[in-house]
């Protein structure tokens, strides 16, 4: 594939037979997306994890349509090769099928994303396949769906007893069934990863579900260690960036306050002769 194909539905399929894995990242703003793209990443998930890690809301429950068009068009303008796909927020496709249709289409036609992603298992199966229909590809997301924080008790570990394990299955073949193109298995036991990727046909996209999964995500700003907050123990550390923007706010605030910057190489001056009118001019008002 040439540097600028853009990565298609086909392609994860395509992987999942070749067992070649998928890569998927969060980004929410330009210059993120700008790199991540150019690192080779397969699809970027603007994720309602903005809700978080961006906009400083306590959970992505208060995220809305608006704030997530405004996000994935920022993302859709800065890459070329990875799938863009936009995340529907909290009551975007709940209510009804003929909403999430119109809330669906609305991240392809306005934002600019090839697909979107919804959280929710075979309840949510006939509004996956109506969106499926309607042209747009829709990818799918159990286990710990943090949309359901309230319902689910807190953010913890889903599909741990035998019976749980079994409704996350069946979850995800429902999905498939209704024309998913993947699914992210969030924060379920390696195992039960491991047997939905074996046995469901489409491709499954792990955060905190074991090594066996076809592809993985993680949260852009936990892998560079970009964010303050709470980071779940799935979320590796590529990088410790929160240091190294402090190192460089705290140098810049010494260097003004001491009257080190800006130093001559970023200053800028005046020809000598005009500079010696200015000074003329000004004796003389
Ligand atoms: O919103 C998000 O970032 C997500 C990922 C954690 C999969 O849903």
């Amino acid at each position: 594939m040439t540097r600028t194909e853009r990565v298609t539905t086909a392609d994860f399929r395509r992987w999942k037979e070749e067992k070649r894995p998928v890569t998927m990242l969060t980004a929410y703003d330009f210059p993120t997306a700008r790199l991540v793209d150019e690192a080779g990443i397969d699809a970027i998930l603007v994720g309602d994890s903005v809700g978080n890690v961006i906009l400083g809301y306590p959970s992505t429950l208060p995220v809305t349509m608006e704030e997530m068009l405004h996000h994935t068009r920022a993302v859709a303008r800065a890459v070329s090769r990875a799938m863009v796909i936009g995340d529907m927020p909290f009551l975007s496709y709940q209510a009804s099928r003929e909403e999430a249709v119109r809330n669906a289409g609305r991240f392809l036609k306005e934002a600019g994303a090839q697909a979107v992603k919804l959280e929710g298992g075979r309840e949510f199966a006939a509004t996956v396949q109506a969106i499926v229909t309607s042209g747009i590809p829709v990818m799918g997301h159990i286990g710990l769906t943090p949309q359901y924080v309230h319902q689910l008790g807190g953010y913890r570990v889903q599909g741990r007893q035998a019976a749980a394990a079994r409704r996350l299955v069946e979850d995800a073949f429902s999905l498939a069934e209704a024309g998913v193109f993947a699914i992210v298995l969030e924060c379920v036991p390696a195992e039960v990863a491991r047997y939905i990727t074996e046995n469901v046909p489409v491709p499954t996209i792990g955060i905190g579900a074991g090594p066996d999964c076809d592809g993985q995500v993680l949260v852009t700003h936990d892998l560079l260690g970009l964010y303050g907050g709470f980071a779940p123990k799935f979320a590796k550390r590529y990088a410790n960036l929160v240091d190294e923007v402090m190192r460089a706010l705290s140098a810049f605030r010494e260097e003004v306050q001491r009257r080190q910057f800006p130093g001559p190489e970023h200053s800028f001056t005046m020809p000598p002769e005009e500079l010696a009118q200015f000074y003329a001019a000004k004796e003389k008002p």
